[in-house]
């Protein structure tokens, strides 16, 4: 097989829907006896729409808003069904809603829907405030396992009675848009490295660390947990989500969420989607075995009464490029099968093993034997300053953050 890159001027095909942003020069990238156009630039940037406020839930390996947006705005129309099989924190799904689309989200850990669902039917901050106001605090909630290191005992106390009382109207059915939004928040704020969060310092929200290890960084920082008031927290987060959400955007969740659909199989045996039905698939797969989703998620797991060993057992971890290969060809025979003709899939992937190994160059050849055609190969190339603070001195270096996407249509 051979990967070679070549100047060439923009062909037909779906080029000229992705030519404008690298001014009508691009390259080309031979696979095998395939010629495939690359198109190299900044394609979502700060100059364009400011992403929605309401999709600023972290996750680990999220791709930005700005990467669906730009695919649903160009290859869909109002109506159309919208698809991540990977879906995390539901970047894809919530973007789709705000363009007025159908949703259809897939992930085999329960988490994504949880994080996902709550911000189609957002409720009104009044309503999350006395809906807080009557969540009783319980004076023995006594948790197994230990999390002392993490919460302070009464931060403890606030977090068990609302895991106790969202696990009872769970239970009796009872549980409405406004529980949902709450557990949203409150599995998004339990652990992170500000007082934002309802831990002592630890690492960021979507890493949490194990018990053993948090021990050991709050030795090393001489610190212990102080107390966190959760339902301010929780009211805060609030606000800042639905910050920018207008009137009109609001209602197109709405209207997205009353027929949303959130799956939790394995992406490549997803039977419940109708065969050509989905116009748009926008995903970033799992890498390889980069990202340790279980061991990330164990606490949020706690807090939803999910069992993190059992989603651990169905999330896709490959230690080989020929073992992810396996598994993603199956998952682009099962993408053809529920991608409408003319449709279209936008499969992002990352550059692993430090550029070593070019998830493209592996994909492409998946997806045509799928039966796709691939259109191309985008390199959104995004340049930011960092400083970088080293003995005092400060360093504005210019930093890129890249994403590699292969666009296939289905058109047999
Ligand atoms: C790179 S992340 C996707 C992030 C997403 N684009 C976002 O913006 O949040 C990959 C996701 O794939 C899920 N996953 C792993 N193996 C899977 C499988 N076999 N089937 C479905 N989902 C899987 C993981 O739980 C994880 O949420």
């Amino acid at each position: 097989m051979t990967h070679a890159l070549r100047n060439v001027s923009v062909g037909a095909g779906a080029a000229p829907l992705f030519a404008a942003a690298t001014r009508g020069t691009t390259e080309e990238l031979g696979v095998g006896t395939l010629r495939i156009p690359v198109y190299r630039g900044e394609f979502w940037t700060a100059k364009q729409r400011q992403a929605s406020s309401i999709q600023e839930i972290s996750y680990r390996a999220c791709f930005k808003p700005q990467l669906p947006a730009y695919f649903i705005a160009r290859l869909t129309g109002p109506g159309d069904i919208v698809y991540d099989p990977f879906s995390g924190r539901g970047t894809t799904a919530i973007e789709a809603a705000l363009h007025g689309r159908c949703v259809i989200a897939n992930d085999v850990n329960p988490l994504s829907a949880i994080l996902t669902q709550p911000r189609l039917e957002v409720p009104d901050l009044d309503a999350i405030e006395a809906r807080l106001g009557k969540i009783r605090v319980r004076a023995n909630s006594g948790t197994a396992p230990d999390l002392s290191m993490f919460f302070q005992r009464d931060t403890l106390r606030e977090i068990a009675s609302l895991r106790g009382y969202l696990r009872r109207r769970h239970a009796s059915g009872n549980e409405d848009a406004t529980d949902r939004w709450i557990r949203m928040v409150a599995t998004n704020r339990l652990t992170g490295h500000s007082k934002g969060f309802f831990s002592v310092y630890t690492l960021p929200p979507n890493q949490a660390t194990s018990a053993e290890n948090q021990i050991k960084i709050n030795r090393k920082l001489r610190q212990k947990p102080e107390y966190r008031d959760t339902r301010a927290i929780i009211l805060r987060k609030s606000r800042q989500l639905q910050r920018n959400l207008s009137t009109e955007e609001r209602a197109r969740l709405h209207a997205a969420a009353a027929n949303a659909r959130f799956l939790t199989t394995a992406a490549d045996d997803t039977r419940d989607i109708r065969e050509g039905s989905v116009q748009l698939t926008v995903t970033s797969p799992p890498f390889l075995d980069v990202v340790q989703y279980a061991r990330d998620n164990w606490l949020r797991c706690w807090f939803n009464g999910l069992d993190a060993a059992d989603i651990a057992a169905h999330i896709t971890m490959s230690r080989t490029i020929e073992e992810w290969e396996a598994r993603m060809g199956r998952v682009f025979a099962e993408l053809y099968r529920i991608t409408k003709r003319g449709g279209w899939v936008a499969f992002e992937v990352g550059e692993v093993r430090k550029g070593r190994i070019r998830l493209e160059e592996h994909v492409i050849p998946l997806g045509t034997a799928a039966g796709f055609a691939c259109e191309a190969v985008l390199i959104n190339q995004q340049r930011f300053t960092k400083t970088a603070n080293i003995w005092g001195v400060n360093n504005n270096e210019l930093g890129t953050n890249t994403n590699r996407i292969v666009v296939f249509r289905k058109i047999r």
